[in-house]
């Protein structure tokens, strides 16, 4: 196919030797097939976002280093340079989970490189070498869903032993490649030590898989894997390879119940003696 703009710089170099054709056209993104030195890899052309709200990036960017003071102080005025920043960030941050994912032994494509705002990452490819179906596009044996919600949540436990949370995870985010399944599309990725919304992100994001895969398997909706994980986490055992029960036990509040009570007795008793009225 005619060399897209956005991909020539990079043909010119010499990093791509010619583009096979666009897979997608979303919102956020062009993905094309590339050739680079015989292989057929992934290209992500990001699109400047008109779409995308300074808010609404918010929950996902609190607690993310910017770097230098200049850069901050320009993203968080929204002026042209802090914009054309944010926009770099959240391409960056993508690549850098992509990076810190496939160390952390998370499946995910591997990223090659990163230039002129595009990023070139290994092409998922299903048993036949075609490229892979997202999830949604697959049906499911209530076996076969059962089996693919919990080796996606040892992902998701193993992306969070990784300090990450995905943020957008849903059927249309993961793709299912000939060795299983594989989580795309990160650059809302939140750093789950620094951000307030991490437990509802994650919650979010696992609740998301259950919903669709809950629809071929109902059975794992009773389940609450979400909490589970979290409250690990926090209490600093969340493993790898820990066993997950999606059972979770609510921490007993009625002990918390009996002393308020107190508390506000005795503070009536203070009052009433003040007033001289005991
Ligand atoms: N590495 C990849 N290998 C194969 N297909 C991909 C890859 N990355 C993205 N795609 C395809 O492109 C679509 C859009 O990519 P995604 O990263 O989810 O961007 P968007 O922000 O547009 O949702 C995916 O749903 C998938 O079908
Ligand atoms: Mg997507």
């Amino acid at each position: 196919m005619k060399t897209p703009a956005r991909l020539l710089p990079l043909v010119q170099e010499g990093q791509i030797d010619e583009v096979l054709g666009q897979l997608m056209s979303g919102k956020e993104a062009d993905i094309y097939v590339v050739d680079c030195g015989g292989v057929m890899r992934c290209a992500k052309v990001y699109k400047e976002s008109k779409n995308r709200s300074f808010r609404q990036r918010s929950d996902y960017q609190e607690g993310r280093a910017v770097g230098n003071s200049r850069r901050a102080r320009a993203m968080a005025k929204g002026s042209k340079f802090g914009k054309r920043e944010l926009e770099e960030a959240w391409h960056s941050a993508e690549v850098d989970a992509l990076y810190r994912l496939t160390a952390a032994g998370v499946r995910v494509p591997q990223p090659l490189f990163y230039d002129h705002g595009v990023l070139v990452m290994e092409l998922v490819a299903d048993a036949q070498g075609d490229v892979a179906p997202r999830l949604t596009d697959l049906e499911l044996t209530e076996e076969q869903a059962v089996q693919m919600y919990s080796v996606l949540l040892k992902e998701v436990v193993r992306m969070l032993c990784a300090g990450l949370i995905h943020g957008d995870l849903s059927e249309y985010n993961v793709l299912v490649g000939k060795d299983g399944p594989v989580i795309i599309d990160l650059p809302q990725v939140v750093t789950a030590a620094g951000n307030n919304n991490a437990r509802k992100l994650l919650l979010r994001d696992i609740d998301a898989l259950a919903l669709c895969l809950g629809r071929s398997a109902p059975s794992i909706r009773q389940f609450d894997y979400g909490n589970e994980i979290w409250q690990a986490y926090e209490k600093g055992t969340l493993d790898p390879d820990m066993k997950l029960t999606g059972r979770f036990k609510r921490p007993d509040h009625k002990a918390d119940v009996g002393s308020v009570l107190r508390d506000i007795e005795d503070a009536r008793q203070d009052a009433l003696r003040r007033a001289g009225k005991t």
